[in-house]
């Protein structure tokens, strides 16, 4: 089968959209953008609600009569062809997966199960849905996924989409072997994909087991800052807006069969990033400059931890003319005032097994 990348003729439009993983972070922003940019389009949002998955991030949608919630399993395949005959679903876009590195060094099957099963999963069911429909050639699966597929970069270099896949965590591993399987169903059975590789995003609604809404929450309630090793490990920073505006570029406009990185230029060493963090939240509480700086606590480094990651994103900007929209300075301000003016959501969603889980591993650190 001749399986080359190929552009659409024009940009697309959906009348049905299956988002997976909408309640969590990045799919949450994806669903408001998407209900704004494809007006004609019926959105359902399927979600496990594990504890990264929170239907307060949704609230403002809520009701919106072209958006409708499912709670489920993607390893559900009854429950999965059920929801494609009842909504026939022209495209898919998959993000639901666990998604924390940090876990999966502790619990690896759990992602393998959801990342690579639940994957495999929803495009058997896609595929035999789409090919009763005989609407193969009308139809798209987007796979979300990140660029920690390619391994860890030294001091030097960037990931383009040719970087040979080298994953060295559990969840890295569990991505790239779903990148995988979704290539394996485009290029066996013809199956229309996408994937796109993005770097660490961050932004409102984050859970706060990750690095920025971590930080910043134990900075307003002047809790340790742990910090892995020296702090010297290297993310390249994209705000979580302007990934979905890639997504929704890349759904709209990407050649069947492509793979586009998405990054934002943007690398930052773990402790620099700390030290900004504390500058912005400790002047917007009224705190002396460097007030929180005592609290920077460096722990045993993570198992296996990649250095560094930079991503190439030429071939979105240049094939899909895909830019961030703001800098970095702009970007966490926003952040930062959003996470301050929304304790009560960072209540809600730390309230329950999150709690546990935070005494366990980064509460008494040091
Ligand atoms: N956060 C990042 O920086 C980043 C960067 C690049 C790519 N990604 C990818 O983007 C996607 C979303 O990431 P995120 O940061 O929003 O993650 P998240 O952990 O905030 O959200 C994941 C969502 O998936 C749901 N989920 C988990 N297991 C499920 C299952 N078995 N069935 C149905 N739903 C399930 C959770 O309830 C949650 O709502 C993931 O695929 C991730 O690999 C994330």
């Amino acid at each position: 089968m001749d399986t080359a990348p190929t552009p659409p003729a024009t940009a697309r439009t959906f009348s049905s959209l299956l988002v997976t993983g909408g309640a969590g972070f990045i799919g949450s922003h994806v669903i408001r953008r998407l209900l704004r940019t494809q007006p004609e389009a019926r959105v359902v949002n399927l979600d496990a609600l594990t504890y990264a998955g929170n239907l307060a991030n949704l609230k403002d949608v809520e009701g919106n009569e072209r958006y409708t919630f499912a709670k489920g399993d993607i390893r559900d395949a009854d429950l999965l062809q059920r929801l494609f005959s009842e909504h026939e679903f022209d495209a898919v876009i998959h993000l639901a997966a666990e998604s924390h590195v940090d876990r999966s060094i502790t619990n690896p099957l759990a992602f393998l199960e959801t990342n690579i099963l639940g994957t495999a999963t929803l495009l058997n069911v896609a595929k035999h849905a789409w090919t009763e429909r005989g609407c193969m050639d009308r139809v798209l699966f987007y796979h979300v996924s990140t660029d920690e597929v390619y391994g860890s970069l030294g001091d030097e270099g960037l990931f383009t989409e040719t970087t040979p896949y080298d994953p060295r965590s559990p969840y890295s591993a569990s991505k790239a072997s779903s990148d995988h399987v979704v290539r394996a169903y485009h290029h066996t059975y013809g199956m229309p994909i996408v994937i796109s590789n993005c770097s660490n995003n961050y932004g409102s609604h984050q859970f706060p087991e990750k690095l920025i809404p971590l930080m910043i929450r134990n900075i307003v309630d002047q809790r340790p800052l742990p910090i892995y090793g020296a702090g010297i490990n290297v993310r390249d920073w994209l705000w979580v807006e302007d990934h979905a505006a890639a997504i929704d570029t890349v759904l709209q406009n990407g050649w069947v069969g492509d793979t586009y990185n998405i990054g934002g230029l943007n690398e930052w060493r773990n402790i620099d990033l700390v030290h900004k963090l504390i500058e912005l939240v400790d002047a917007k509480l009224g705190r002396p400059e460097g007030h929180s700086k005592a609290l920077i606590t460096f722990v045993t480094d993570r198992a296996g931890h990649d250095l560094r990651y930079a991503i190439d994103a030429t071939h979105l900007e240049t094939r899909l003319g895909w830019k961030p929209s703001v800098t970095f300075e702009e970007g966490l301000a926003n952040t930062v005032d959003w996470y301050l003016d929304n304790k009560a959501w960072m209540d809600e969603v730390t309230s329950g097994d999150y709690q546990q889980y935070y005494d366990q591993h980064y509460a008494n650190r040091g």
